[in-house]
C-alpha cells in the first residue's frame, strides 16, 4: 500500500530529484561509512584518512588506503538500485535529477547522465598544492603518491574531504534540483554530511515531497513524508518501474 502510494507520488510528479548515499552501492558491495559493523569509520578514523591534515600527516598511507578502494571498486558492478534510476530516465526524458555523494562511479556506469556527483569521483586525482609548469611538463609521475620531482608537489584523490567546499557548480546545480522538483527521493544516505544532507531540506521547504529509502532509521527520517524501509536494489526496481 505504502509502496503504491509513493509510486503514484511519482507518476504525479513533473520533476524528480533523487539523493543517493554510500547505502546505494551497498549491494553492489562497496561498504558504506557509518554502518555500525562494516563502515569504514568503523575500522579507519576519517580524520586521518578524508581530510588534508590527514594527507599531509601520511601521504603514503592515504594515497594506498584510497588506490586500494579504487581497485575494489573496478571489481564492483551496478546494482539492480543503480539500474532502475538509469533506466527510468532513459524512459522519462528531462525529469530526473540524479544527485550523489558517492565517489564510486556505479551511476555513471549504469547508464545514468548528467550525474551531480558532489563528492567527486574515486578515480580522479589532482594536485595538492596549485601546479606550477615544472608540476604538468613532467608525465607519468612516480611515487605513492605520485610526486612532482622538481618542486614536490603530490598528486592526491579529487575527492571532497571533511573542511572543504564542494564543487560549486555541481552543489549549484544540486540545489537547483532540489528547490524546483516536486518529489524527492532520499536512497541510503545517514543523512549526516552537510551540505549534501541539506538538500532533502531545501526540497521540503519548496514544498516537494521527501520520501526516504533505507533499512535504517537516518537523520533525513524526520524531513520525509514517507519512510521506506527496505534497501536501495529492492525499493527502487518497483518504485520505478512506470
Ligand atoms: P553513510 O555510511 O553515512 O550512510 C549509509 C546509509 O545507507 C545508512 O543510513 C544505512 O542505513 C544505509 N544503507 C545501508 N545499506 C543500505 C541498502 N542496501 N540500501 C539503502 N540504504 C542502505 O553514507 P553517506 O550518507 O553516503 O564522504 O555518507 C556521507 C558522506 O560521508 C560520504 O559521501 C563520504 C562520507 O565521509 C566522502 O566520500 C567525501
Amino acid at each position: 500500500m505504502t509502496l503504491d502510494a509513493v509510486r503514484g507520488w511519482i507518476a504525479a510528479a513533473d520533476r524528480v530529484a533523487v539523493l543517493t548515499g554510500a547505502g546505494m552501492s551497498a549491494e553492489s558491495g562497496v561498504p558504506t561509512f557509518r554502518d555500525a559493523q562494516t563502515g569504514l569509520w568503523a575500522r579507519f578514523r576519517p580524520e586521518d584518512l578524508a581530510t588534508e591534515a590527514g594527507f599531509r600527516a601520511d601521504p603514503q598511507r592515504v594515497w594506498d588506503w584510497y588506490a586500494q578502494r579504487r581497485e575494489a571498486m573496478r571489481h564492483v558492478v551496478p546494482n539492480a538500485g543503480h539500474l532502475a534510476l538509469a533506466d527510468y530516465a532513459r524512459r522519462h526524458p528531462g525529469r530526473l535529477t540524479l544527485v550523489t555523494q558517492n565517489v564510486d562511479g556505479l551511476h555513471q556506469r549504469a547508464g545514468s547522465e548528467g550525474v551531480l556527483a558532489l563528492h567527486g569521483n574515486i578515480v580522479d586525482d589532482t594536485w595538492l598544492e596549485a601546479p606550477r609548469a615544472c608540476c604538468t611538463a613532467q608525465a607519468p609521475l612516480a611515487g605513492r603518491p605520485p610526486r612532482c620531482p622538481t618542486c614536490g608537489n603530490l598528486r592526491r584523490p579529487a575527492v571532497v574531504w571533511f573542511g572543504e567546499m564542494l564543487p560549486l557548480a555541481t552543489l549549484d546545480a544540486a540545489e537547483r534540483a532540489a528547490e524546483s522538483c516536486d518529489l524527492m527521493l532520499v536512497v541510503g544516505t545517514s543523512g549526516m554530511v552537510h551540505p549534501a544532507a541539506g538538500l532533502a531540506q531545501v526540497a521540503a521547504d519548496a514544498g516537494a515531497r521527501v520520501v526516504v529509502l533505507n533499512p535504517h532509521p537516518s537523520e533525513l527520517d524526520a524531513v520525509a513524508d514517507q519512510v521506506l524501509r527496505g534497501t536501495a536494489a529492492t525499493l527502487l526496481p518497483p518504485l520505478l518501474a512506470d
